[in-house]
């Protein structure tokens, strides 16, 4: 123990004797040791309390974890890895898509400077126009800089960012970022979130546009009906087993034919005007980075609903 916990400890001990509160007895707590090399070692610590003839007497009982919380770093560091393995996968499945995005503009550069060299030929140049037409190029060559740029950040393997999360709260705030959405289009939301779920440790923002995606698809789903149907929406929050909570988001929507379920989930694939069809392909990366499944049902006559799970991690104290 290092002198500053171990007068923490101390301090805690007395506060305990004076307010009998049992905030330090029974409980494990976390601490950093010092080997007689002078190394830090993470140990458990527990306190229990026993009388002998009236008077308070404390064990500790300290247990070096270092094994265990190096095993965790490795769990970490593999979760790292294959939420960059699920991204490279993405951005693969992306490549055609990509090569588009960026021909666009090599195209219209192509263009541009084509029209340059036949106007430094002409007789009588217009300074002017040339450089109208130069400005355009430099503005496309940045653009294709931009795409190449925004795809590099997604594809570098970044630092998992997680944050112990109510889900309950996370839904709350996408369905308030919809809400307009929700009563421009005539559609009722019913939410059924289970109490008392534990806090899940994700990236909240990364979920909550999970969330976002699967209520925009709901909405798009639902507003393919006739005005005069009723549009509804469900979204459910429950404890599938001791180790996942599932969210269900279901709709009685348009529903997805037989022939395009297996298509959904793949990038690009889109049944909108202006869908990009990029929506379920990241969330389902998402989730699989998160340990988790997402998956759907759907039946053209009443709807469809989707599911992901989030692992429930043992507690840390
Ligand atoms: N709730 C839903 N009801 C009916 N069809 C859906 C639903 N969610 C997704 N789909 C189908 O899956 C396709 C792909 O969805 P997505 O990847 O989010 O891309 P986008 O919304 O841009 O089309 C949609 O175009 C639609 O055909
Ligand atoms: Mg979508």
């Amino acid at each position: 123990m290092t002198p500053a916990q171990s007068k923490k400890q101390g301090h805690d001990l007395k506060s305990y004797l004076q307010a009998k509160v049992p905030n330090v007895i029974g409980l494990i707590r976390e601490i950093e040791g010092l080997r007689k090399d002078g190394s830090a070692v993470p140990l458990d610590i527990s306190l229990v309390e026993f009388s002998i003839d009236g008077a308070n007497y404390f064990t500790g009982i300290v247990r070096d974890v270092s094994l265990r919380k190096h095993q965790e770093q490795q769990e970490k560091e593999h979760l790292e890895e294959l939420a960059h393995v699920a991204r490279l996968c993405l951005i693969g499945e992306m490549g055609s898509g990509i090569a588009h995005e960026v021909n666009q503009p090599l195209t219209a550069i192509a263009n541009y400077s084509q029209a340059c060299l036949r106007f430094i030929g002409a007789k009588n140049l217009d300074l002017e126009e040339l450089g109208g037409i130069l400005f355009k190029i430099h503005q496309q060559a940045l653009k294709a800089g931009q795409i190449i740029h925004r795809m590099k950040d997604f594809v570098s393997p970044k630092k998992m960012y997680r944050i112990d999360t109510d889900i309950n709260t996370l839904i709350e705030d996408a369905v308030s970022l919809s809400a307009t959405d929700f009563k421009q289009n005539n559609i009722s939301l019913e939410l059924d979130l289970a109490k008392n779920l534990p806090d899940i440790n994700i990236d909240n923002v990364q979920i909550e546009q999970v969330i976002l995606n699967l209520i925009r698809n709901s909405i798009d789903a639902l507003m393919d009906l006739p005005q005069k149907s009723q549009r509804q929406m469900l979204i459910q929050t429950h404890m599938k087993n001791l180790k996942q909570i599932e969210v269900k988001v279901n709709d009685n929507g348009s529903g997805i034919d037989e022939a395009q379920k297996e298509k959904i989930l793949t990038p690009f694939f889109t049944t909108k005007p202006s869908g990009m069809g990029m929506g379920l392909s990241i969330s389902r990366s998402i989730i699989e980075a998160h340990e988790g499944d997402l998956s759907f049902s759907s039946n053209p006559e009443e709807g469809t609903t989707f599911y992901f799970t989030l692992p429930v991690k043992r507690k840390i104290k």
